[in-house]
C-alpha cells in the first residue's frame, strides 16, 4: 500500500505509525494502574502480526504474538499520557455540548468505541483508504459495536477532505471536538495551514479543537535518532514540519483560543514518571508543551 505523495512520504510507512502507537496502548491497557482501556488495541497488533516493528513506548518483551519488540524508550509513557489528555478532551467537550466528534488521521483509535459518548453524538473518523480498510477489517472480526454513531471517512488529509466530510454527513452549523493526534508533524508547514483552513471553515462558535504538538527538535535530538536508527523508523523522510511555529501562535491566526499544557505536567498530574525526553531536570530536554486545546473565538 505505498502511495506516495507530492511531499514523498509514503503512507505504509506512516501508518506503520499507526500500528506504533496502538501497540503502546495495547501496553498501556495491560497495566494495573492503566490511564484507559482500550481493548481493541492488542487485536489491531494481533493481526498486524510481524509487520509491527516497534512500539511507541517502553520496550515490550511479550506482545501478543510472543515476539520482543524495541521501544521508543525516550518517550517513556508519552502515548498513555497523550491517549488520555486527549480522551478527557472529548469527555469535556461533550459536556460542554458538542455531539458532532472528527478524530483526523485517527488511525487505530478506539475512542468511538470506548468513551462514554452521550447519546446522539455522531463521531467522524478519517485517514487514508489503505489503513481504514485494514481497521474496518479488524473490527468486523470482532464484531465490534461503537457508542457512538460512527462515521469513517477514508481520505487524504492533503486533498479536499472537508466537501468528504460533509458529504458524510457533518452538520457545519452544530459545534464540533476535533482532533489531531499524531498527525501535524507528517504535514508540510503549507498541508497544516490548509488542514487548520479546513478545520476553522467547518466550526461555529462552540466548536473545540485539541492538537498534539511535536518540536521538530525532537526528531533531531540525539537520543530519538539513535533509536530510530536502530528501530528503522525513517523520521528523515516522513517528518515534513508541522505548523513550524508554536501551537498557540498558529491556532491563533485562525480564531483559536488555545491552552498548551507540558507532557511533564501532565505526567504528574496522572502519576506518571515524566518522559526522559520531555524532563526539563534531564540532560538536554526537548521542550514539552505537546498537548494543546483549543476554543472557537467570536
Ligand atoms: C502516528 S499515526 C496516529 C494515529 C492516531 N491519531 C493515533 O494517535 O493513534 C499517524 C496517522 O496519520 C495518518 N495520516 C498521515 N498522513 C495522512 C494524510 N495525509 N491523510 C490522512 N491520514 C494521514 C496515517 O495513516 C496514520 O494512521
Amino acid at each position: 500500500m505505498d502511495t506516495a505523495g507530492d511531499s514523498g512520504t509514503s503512507m505504509a510507512q506512516v501508518s506503520l505509525t499507526a500500528l506504533a502507537v496502538a501497540s503502546a496502548r495495547a501496553a498501556e491497557t495491560r497495566r494495573p494502574d492503566r490511564l484507559f482501556d482500550d481493548a481493541l488495541a492488542q487485536h489491531f497488533i494481533a493481526a498486524a502480526g510481524p509487520d509491527v516493528p516497534f512500539t511507541a513506548g517502553p520496550a515490550e518483551s511479550t506482545g501478543p504474538d510472543g515476539a520482543a519488540r524495541p521501544g521508543l524508550e525516550p518517550l517513556g509513557d508519552y502515548v498513555a499520557i497523550r491517549t488520555r489528555f486527549f480522551d478527557d478532551f472529548f469527555t469535556e467537550a461533550a459536556s460542554a455540548g458538542c455531539r458532532q466528534a472528527v478524530i483526523l488521521a485517527a488511525g487505530l483509535d478506539t475512542r468511538a468505541f470506548r468513551l462514554d459518548w452521550p447519546a446522539g453524538t455522531r463521531v467522524f473518523e478519517l485517514d487514508m483508504p489503505e489503513l481504514v480498510a485494514f481497521k474496518e477489517r479488524v473490527l468486523t472480526e470482532r464484531a465490534a459495536h461503537p457508542v457512538a454513531e460512527r462515521v469513517v471517512v477514508p481520505v487524504d488529509l492533503r486533498t479536499d477532505w472537508p466537501a468528504a466530510l460533509l458529504a458524510a454527513g457533518l452538520d457545519a452549523d452544530q459545534p464540533t471536538a476535533w482532533l489531531a493526534e499524531g498527525l501535524l508533524p507528517y504535514l508540510t508547514p503549507a498541508d497544516a495551514d490548509r488542514l487548520l483552513a479546513g478545520i476553522s471553515r467547518l466550526s461555529p462558535a462552540g466548536s473545540r479543537l485539541a492538537v498534539e504538538h511535536i518540536d521538530p527538535a525532537l526528531f533531531a535530538h540525539p537520543r530519538v535518532r539513535r533509536t530510530n536508527e536502530e528501530i528503522g523508523f525513517p523520521a528523515d523522510q516522513l517528518i515534513q514540519g508541522g505548523p513550524g511555529r508554536p501551537p498557540r501562535r498558529w491556532l491563533a491566526e485562525q480564531g483559536w483560543h488555545a491552552t498548551a499544557f507540558t507532557v511533564a505536567e501532565r505526567a504528574r498530574a496522572y502519576g506518571r514518571a515524566v518522559p526522559p525526553i520531555f524532563d526539563p531536570a534531564g540532560p538536554d530536554p526537548v521542550a514539552g508543551d505537546n498537548l494543546v486545546s483549543a476554543t472557537r473565538v467570536g
